[in-house]
């Protein structure tokens, strides 16, 4: 590391080489030293890169991280860098109760805390489980210095007598089996275990390899680097790469704000599209647009990936798993396949290896076109989200990849308007009133009902837990009726199938016409003009309105912990990202703060 004293001073420099302040240079040095870290090695100038821990036993899906940290580290020691690992806030999606969704900015906020607070020049995010990719992207850009992504990776594919059995979707469709009698508890259990058969994350296309594809699409990632299986050599190979280019990241000076930009958000929309990505997508990246003060909102997500064909044949919208995709060529066969047809509009946008991402993709070619088709054979034409609105909601998606045959049949096929579909609400308020009230034949649920679920929201639940995806009535599925109209304002998981309308923003418990709505209102979703509307009158819908408000508003449960409170104190709504609002103005710290005052 010759030529020190004429490079840029570095971050950790304040902390553990100050002449100026020789008793908090001591200080901050001699703790670091205790466990065999040199007083030479830390005075270097050398950076020091963080490993932002996110595996644990609390974290299964990402738990392989602690593993792989051992070739981050290698690669980081190699190119002349001293590494300080810490651990993050555990999420896991599956395991969590309210739901994880509670936990993305709490970890961001830690996170946010340790970055800026410690000496570190760079950071390793080691991202995988849903609500990791995003928590960890959003601490990286609110405080700005140099951070590349490691994705944890897929599962290998699951399979059960021969076929392929994919996280979460094969719950979705075993638990229809197990309600309409097809198929035991015991089996139930043993085939959707048969879909975790490793570390990983979920091998669907859900929200993590979702997530992990477009924080390679928006360039934190090295390219070819978010499909590769956990258990394959090539993911430890990888990650020692990854904790190489960290250093030169830091050298270059390569932030997160030069790589997130606006131009890298448009192409990661294209993106999704194309992978048949998540309905939890857009309240990330609008997430972590919004801590990096690019501007992003759901109607760019319309705009810019409404009309990209799906490309990616993996379960959900298709049959294959993550093996097969990395297999076929992962993210980069999907952005070369995307370039080839001139559909990604920013192939200049700079990744952080330091090349473009048409440049990194140039040489790729898909080795399966089953499993990534090309633009002129897509497994659907038009394959993005639809943003609707109406009296119901400014604002909720509609994943239109995942439209079945039998759904396109019975709701979008009316010769006279075949974009849209009428029906009677049925309205419950949280998952505990589905569940008990579901199968009351009572009720009268056919067909033609569209299932709502409200007080599901950052708000209401908190946290918006993914429950918007209800199945239908048991007689109804043992009568062929898979599926019926799902709308509300909490989430889905990213592995179920349902084109439900969701991530309605206000929901219920913000003021949103969701609380408005009565069971037995007629509804109309027009999906051409973009329209989601109780048909009453405004004045009907006024005096509701002015009765719930007398009332006190739309009532939830009560909060249970302290960070419930906070978060429903200062959340917004998943149309901007659900995110904290007083940390929107947090922008750039590292570079607008300096760095923190001293402790002692
Ligand atoms: Fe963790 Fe799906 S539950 S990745
Ligand atoms: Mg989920």
């Amino acid at each position: 590391m010759a030529g020190n004293a004429t490079k840029k001073k570095l971050r950790s420099q304040e902390w553990f080489d100050n002449p100026d302040n020789p008793g908090m240079t001591a200080l901050y040095l001699e703790r670091y030293l205790n466990y065999g870290l040199t007083r030479a090695e830390l005075q270097s100038g050398k950076p020091i890169i963080g490993i932002a821990q996110t595996g644990s036993d609390l974290s299964p899906c990402n738990r392989h991280h602690v593993e792989l940290a051992k070739r981050v580290r290698e690669g980081i020691v190699s190119e002349g860098g001293i590494v300080l690992e810490f651990p993050c806030h555990p999420i896991q999606e599956t395991g969590k109760r309210p739901t994880a969704g509670l936990d993305r900015n709490l970890a961001y906020l830690s996170l946010v805390e340790v970055l800026y607070g410690y000496p570190l020049d760079g950071v390793v995010l080691t991202i995988g489980c849903d609500k990791t990719t995003p928590a960890l992207l959003m601490g990286a850009a609110t405080v700005n210095i140099p951070a590349i992504a490691l994705s944890v990776g897929p599962m290998l594919n699951g399979w059960h007598k021969g076929r392929r059995t994919g996280s979460g979707t094969i719950v979705w469709e075993s638990r229809q089996r197990l309600s309409a009698g097809e198929i035991d508890y015991e089996e139930f259990m043993q085939i959707v275990s048969s879909s975790a058969p490793s570390v990983g994350y979920c091998n669907t296309m859900g929200t993590a390899t979702t997530m992990n594809s477009l924080a390679e699409a928006l360039g934190m990632q090295l390219p070819g680097s978010a499909a590769i299986p956990a258990p394959y050599r090539e993911r430890g190979q990888i990650a020692y790469e990854t904790g190489r280019r960290i250093v030169g990241m830091v050298e270059e000076d390569l932030k997160p704000s030069d790589i997130m930009t606006r131009e890298a958000f448009e192409n990661a929309i294209v993106v999704n599209s194309a992978i048949g990505g998540s309905t939890n997508a857009p309240i990330h990246l609008n997430a972590i647009a919004r801590h990096l003060g690019v501007p992003l909102d759901n109607d760019d997500w319309q705009r810019i990936g409404h009309k990209i064909p799906l490309l990616v044949n993996l379960q959900p919208a298709g049959e294959y798993l993550g093996e097969d995709y990395h297999h076929a060529g992962g993210v980069q066969a999907v952005v070369r396949e995307l370039i080839k047809a001139d559909l990604l509009p920013h192939p200049n946008a700079l990744t952080a290896n330091g090349a473009a991402i048409g440049e990194n993709s140039s040489y790729i070619k898909t080795e399966n076109y089953e499993v990534i088709r090309s633009v002129a054979d897509p497994l659907k034409k038009e394959a993005g989200f639809i943003n609707l609105r109406g009296n119901l909601f400014d604002s909720a998606i509609m994943k239109t990849s995942v439209i079945s045959e039998e759904f396109q049949t019975r709701y979008l096929s009316n010769p006279d308007d075949p974009m849209a579909f009428e029906g009677p609400a049925m309205v419950f308020d949280g998952p505990e009133d589905y569940h008990a009230r579901i199968d009351d034949p009572a009720l009268g649920i056919d067909e033609h009902t569209i299932l709502f679920m409200r007080g599901a929201g950052p708000v209401g639940y908190p946290g918006a837990a993914e429950v918007v995806n209800m199945q239908p009535p048991a007689y109804l599925i043992k009568k062929g009726i898979h599926a019926l109209p799902c709308i509300g304002d909490g989430r889905q998981s990213g592995t179920s199938g349902s084109p439900s309308i969701l991530n309605a923003s206000p929901e219920a418990a913000a003021g949103g016409g969701l609380a408005l709505l009565r069971t037995g209102d007629r509804v109309r979703i027009d999906l051409k003009a973009g329209r989601a509307d109780i048909l009453i009158s405004d004045e009907e819908l006024a005096q509701r309105r002015a009765a719930l408000q007398a009332e006190g508003g739309y009532k939830y449960p009560a909060h249970q912990t302290p960070w419930q409170e906070i978060q429903r104190t200062f959340v917004n709504q998943m149309a901007e990202g659900a995110i904290l609002l007083p940390a929107a103005k947090y922008q750039d710290i590292a570079h607008r703060n300096g760095v923190p005052r001293d402790n002692h």
